[in-house]
């Protein structure tokens, strides 16, 4: 098992899936539940997480996202959605237009740590028709889905992505 900082180092985008290889369910548990681990603006959780097993709806989850078929050939795709309504009840209009997206994506990357800590990969897609997947998914109107995350086995060995130097994204004062 690594310790978490070189699960950090260790945690890339992998778009190549051993398409046979299921996910584990004791390990899908540990993602969700580590997801759900993830701060949130007053603890509200206002997201949804769907599990997509089934290949006709990650077929048509890789349509929608501009034919990125990886997402129908990883074994697992998790859809994170902010729950707007949920957060405004506490927090008005700035519960709703930034805690709920700061919520689901917060989970989503936990989600993302803890796939890779399981030794396995994701990726994040973003690059996708949001109407087509909510009808896809049927999610609520209130639903927005805001990331798409592809989870298996890994086909393929990637190279680490180069990182802006910290300082050019870092200022002290
Ligand atoms: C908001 C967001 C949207 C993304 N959308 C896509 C996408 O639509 N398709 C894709 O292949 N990767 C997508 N990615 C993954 C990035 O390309 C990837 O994280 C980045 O290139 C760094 O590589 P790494 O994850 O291996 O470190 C997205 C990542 C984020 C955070």
């Amino acid at each position: 098992m690594w310790d978490f900082f070189e699960t950090v180092r260790h945690r890339r985008s992998i778009r190549k899936y051993q398409t046979d290889t299921p996910v584990e369910a004791e390990k899908l548990n540990a993602v969700l539940e580590t997801a759900c681990a993830a701060p949130s603006a007053g603890d509200i959780q206002a997201y949804h997480i769907t599990v997509v097993h089934n290949e006709q709806i990650r077929k048509k989850l890789a349509e929608a996202a501009s034919r990125q078929q990886f997402l129908s050939e990883a074994p697992v795709v998790l859809i994170f959605s902010a729950e707007p309504v949920r957060s405004a009840a506490r927090f008005g209009e700035r519960g709703a237009k930034i805690y709920a997206l700061q919520d689901a994506t917060i989970a989503a990357a936990y989600a993302q740590l803890a796939v890779a800590a399981a030794g396995m990969t994701s990726t994040w897609v973003g690059d996708f028709n949001e109407q087509q997947v909510r009808e896809i998914l049927g999610l609520e109107a209130d639903q927005i889905p805001l990331s798409l995350l592809s989870v298996g086995y890994p086909a393929e060995v990637a190279e680490l992505s180069p990182r802006r130097h910290l300082d050019e994204i870092i200022s002290w004062r």
